[in-house]
């Protein structure tokens, strides 16, 4: 993906991050998401006294776009680290999170993990969720 975009995209993941939610774990995460006509949504993970009802940041994102009408992506950058702390590890997609993005995601969507602008890892979504199950086998 172009540099800029990515820098981009990381720089918004660290920003949501800084809204996390999260008095139960104190592990902050935020996400960017990129959708098909260029447009950045942010999330952040929303914990919850239940556990059970806690969001990612990743569905976060995605929710919140599909509720306001996009349905296309091309890409998402995550960064997650306990909170008041520069990330300190990369913080891949949970599997939930994983299945939640091929559901929109377009062809090559890319899963970029940072811990900051510099330090990050690009993958394929595909590669993350190897033959999964989406709606083409239930059409
Ligand atoms: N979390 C995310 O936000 N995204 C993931 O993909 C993995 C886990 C959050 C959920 C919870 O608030 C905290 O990280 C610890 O599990």
């Amino acid at each position: 993906m172009d540099k800029l975009l990515r820098g981009e995209l990381i720089c918004k993941a660290l920003e949501a991050r800084e809204h996390a939610y999260v008095p139960y774990s104190h592990y902050a995460v935020g996400a960017a998401l990129l959708s098909a006509d260029g447009q950045v949504i942010q999330g952040c993970n929303i914990e919850n006294a239940s556990y059970g009802a806690t969001n990612c940041a990743e569905r976060t994102a995605v929710f919140q776009a599909v509720a306001q009408g996009m349905r296309k992506f091309r890409a998402i950058a995550i960064s997650g680290g306990m909170e008041g702390r520069q990330p300190e590890d990369y913080a891949y997609p949970c599997g939930i999170c994983r299945q939640v993005l091929q559901e929109f995601a377009e062809e090559n969507f890319k899963v970029i993990v940072a811990k900051n602008v510099e330090d990050f890892q690009e993958y394929d979504l595909k590669e993350l969720l190897p033959l999964g199950f989406g709606g083409g086998s239930i059409r």
